[in-house]
């Protein structure tokens, strides 16, 4: 099979995607010489071959470590391999090495070129596309970054190999999501498959990936900088956000209970049927995703109004009026803690 290269015209530069690509091919793109890789303990210990020859910065994973203090040691290895303007940086990893990598490489010498290699099925379909870069503040999720598009995606799915299974689920959701909010005939096809048929098949997943890399792409090209439709790919995100860090949920599986949370009050406030719902519900555990939480309204509600997606004293809130089809919705704080605790 042949890479399959794209190319995208964001307003700062053109970004050019490589499917069905190998990692070998990265030495193609980029020299070297002059570029350091930026991986997590668990891609680097699990593909350790691939990494032969490269300039490495290897960074503890998780989200616990998607903080400022990871960019610092970043920076500091960036001096001692006496990085400069030259050089191109890669993120090789889910979307925390993708994020913390682009804003590290955004912000060293006021900026080096980027490109990332995403290893999870959530930073292949999500975290990678868009230039998001960012790291969390203490339990407030992504609060700290900037926008910058990354020079190249190379999608190897290879990576894939040694995904935990609890990783493919929590990749799921965001490829539900995108079903929600964009694309009802991907709903349907989801419904009419399992989890282990895209496991095992890679044409499948591979068809899979690049319709909601096309799904991402195309929200992102209409409205980069997030004033109108791009705001609808945080559907789920608002709850899901408020409770990922604080219940220390797999970010699926928080914006899977955010998207159920996000359904009840459409249901609620904007006609949205309780057929679907009960269908999105169906769907969500069908690729093994949690659909409720007993969580601390309160608690959860004081997270929440911290929200980047409030503004003044109402929240922009994502809705469904059918599956395929959301809306943005402004909401007042008061009539929204009141949703919230019918949750
Ligand atoms: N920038 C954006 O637009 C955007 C969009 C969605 C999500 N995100 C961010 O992405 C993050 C979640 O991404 P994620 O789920 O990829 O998290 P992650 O980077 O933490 O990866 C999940 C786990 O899988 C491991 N892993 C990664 N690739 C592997 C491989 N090939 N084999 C074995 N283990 C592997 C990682 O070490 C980690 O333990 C969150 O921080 C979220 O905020 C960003
Ligand atoms: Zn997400």
């Amino acid at each position: 099979m042949g890479i399959k290269k794209a190319e995208y015209v964001f307003s700062e530069k053109t970004v050019t995607y490589y499917f069905d690509a190998t990692f070998s091919s990265l030495a193609e793109i980029v020299s070297k010489d002059h570029t350091i890789l930026i991986t997590d303990e668990n891609v680097f210990n699990n593909q350790q071959e691939k990494f032969n020859g490269w300039k490495t910065i290897v960074i503890r994973p998780g989200e616990e470590f998607k903080q400022q203090a990871a960019v610092d040691e970043i920076l500091q290895q960036l001096i001692k391999y006496e990085a400069d303007r030259k050089t191109f940086v890669v993120g090789i990893g889910g979307g925390v090495v993708t994020d913390i990598t682009g804003y590290a490489a955004s912000i060293y010498m006021r900026g080096l070129r980027f490109g990332f290699v995403p290893t999870t099925i959530l930073a292949m379909v999500d975290a990678s596309i868009g230039g998001k870069n960012g790291v969390d503040a203490g339990i407030y999720k992504n609060l700290v970054g900037l926008i910058k598009q990354p020079d190249f995606l190379l999608f190897d799915y290879s990576f894939l190999e040694t995904l935990p299974r609890e990783q493919w689920i929590n990749g799921f959701a965001e490829i539900i999501k995108h079903a929600c909010i964009k694309d009802e005939y991907l709903f349907q096809l989801l419904e009419n498959e399992t989890l282990e048929n895209f496991i095992g098949d890679k044409n499948k997943l591979g068809e899979l990936i690049e319709r909601n890399v096309q799904i991402k792409t195309n929200v992102v090209l209409k409205d980069e900088f997030e004033n109108g439709d791009r705001k609808l790919l945080n559907f789920g995100h608002t709850l899901g956000h408020a409770i990922e860090n604080n219940y220390q949920l797999l970010h699926g599986h928080a914006i899977s209970i955010g998207m159920v949370g996000a359904s009840i009050i459409s249901e609620k406030i904007n006609n949205f049927s309780a057929e679907q719902k009960a269908r999105l519900v169906r769907l969500l555990e069908k690729y093994h995703l949690p659909s409720h939480l007993d969580f601390d309204h309160e608690k959860i509600w004081e997270i929440l109004k911290m929200d980047k997606k409030r503004v003044g004293n109402e929240m922009n809130f994502i809705l469904l009026n059918k599956i395929g089809e959301a809306i943005v919705m402004s909401i007042p704080f008061t009539e929204l803690k009141s949703l919230i605790n019918q949750i």
